[in-house]
């Protein structure tokens, strides 16, 4: 399939477009370089555009003739969208809606939006299954919420045909260290914690070691990068017109934030200081996902499952790329 990468630039989208074009995928990627970076992109072609300019995404459609988008573009820090809803609302909901559009004006049928955890809000069940209430906390999980509604629709009165992964948080890197995390500022536990390895921040801090939970500390669900993009390549198979489906993806293990820095000490063999702060305000003490849905029908099943091999693949590409990209 031809495929457009909407912010291929990115973490995610630098792995996935590896993984598309190893499944015998022709990739375009189109991102603005907003956060992302060109030198992850080695050997594939970017259009640099906005989601925002409809017109220019439509024509970049036409011309590599794509037959479906995978839609990651977005901002995706939910601290700062509580801060700065407008920036969320704008970028990610209408822009998803420009994306759409854009579709629809270049006669493009499919897609593969990349959701989140964040539009469950805090958990009624555990471990989360994707019927369970969407009622995010933040506005970042709102932004994306709206365009999975606009996709029902859009399903519903065009015939086109959309998966939404949702996912919980993604972690590891390419088993080559070709590409790997690299966002600024960086607010994800597993590069933070290997900063602190590298040398990079002092300590890492815990927020909250209070919680009900066998250590005190939060639990989330960490998700091998390489395999939630191999759940990308299933999801373009798994899109019927008409119809607009939501999945769940995560490992279905949780690890604690106590867990998360023991392994990394483990992996790295450096003592990594940590130091307790308060809780963080809507921070749930638990996120694990349900992922039946996704093995049943997408047949998508975790090849990297265990939290050593998530870290080890992650620490040899910040060992070996110290200041990331470098082009911060
Ligand atoms: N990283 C995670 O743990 C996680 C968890 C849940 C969901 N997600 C979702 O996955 C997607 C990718 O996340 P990531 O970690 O790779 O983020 P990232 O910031 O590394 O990548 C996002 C990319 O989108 C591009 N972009 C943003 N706005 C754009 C615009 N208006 N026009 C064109 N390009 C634009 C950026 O330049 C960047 O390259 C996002 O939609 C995010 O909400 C990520």
């Amino acid at each position: 399939m031809n495929v457009l990468v909407t912010g291929g630039a990115g973490y995610i989208g630098s792995h996935l477009v590896r993984v598309l074009a190893s499944a015998g995928h022709k990739v375009l990627v189109y991102d603005n370089l907003g956060k992302g970076h060109a030198a992850a992109l080695e050997g594939f072609d970017l259009v640099r555009g906005d989601i925002n300019d409809t017109a220019a995404l439509a024509d970049a459609l036409r011309r590599c003739q794509a037959q479906a988008v995978i839609h990651l573009a977005a901002f995706i820090e939910a601290g700062e969208s509580v801060e700065h809803p407008h920036k969320y609302f704008h970028n990610n909901t209408l822009g998803g809606l420009s994306v759409l559009e854009a579709m629809r004006q270049a006669g493009v049928g499919k897609m593969v939006f990349s959701s989140t955890a964040a539009v469950y809000g805090q958990p009624v069940n555990l471990p989360i299954q994707e019927t369970d209430p969407t009622e995010p906390i933040n506005p970042y999980g709102a932004s994306k919420l709206c365009v999975e509604f606009m996709l029902r629709s859009y399903a519903r009165a065009y015939g086109m045909g959309f998966v939404s992964l949702r996912y919980f948080n993604v972690a590891g890197a390419s088993p080559d260290a070709a590409v790997g995390e690299d966002h600024h500022p960086e607010t994800h536990l597993v590069p933070l914690v290997l900063q602190v390895a590298l040398g990079a921040r002092p300590a890492i801090k815990i927020f909250g070691d209070d919680y009900d939970t066998p250590d005190g500390t939060c639990i989330r669900d960490y998700i091998h990068v390489m395999d939630l993009a191999t759940a990308h390549v299933l999801a373009l198979e798994a899109i019927q017109p008409g119809q607009a489906k939501a999945f769940n993806l995560g490992n279905g293990a949780g690890f604690s934030v106590r867990q998360i820095i023991q392994t990394c000490r483990q992996v790295t063999g450096h003592a990594i200081p940590a130091e307790t702060a308060p809780r963080r305000a809507g921070d749930p003490p638990r996120l694990v996902a349900s992922c039946e849905k996704a093995q049943a029908e997408l047949g998508w099943k975790a090849r990297y499952g265990d939290i050593q091999t998530i870290i080890a693949h992650a620490w040899e590409w910040h060992r070996r790329h110290p200041r990331g990209w470098g082009d911060a």
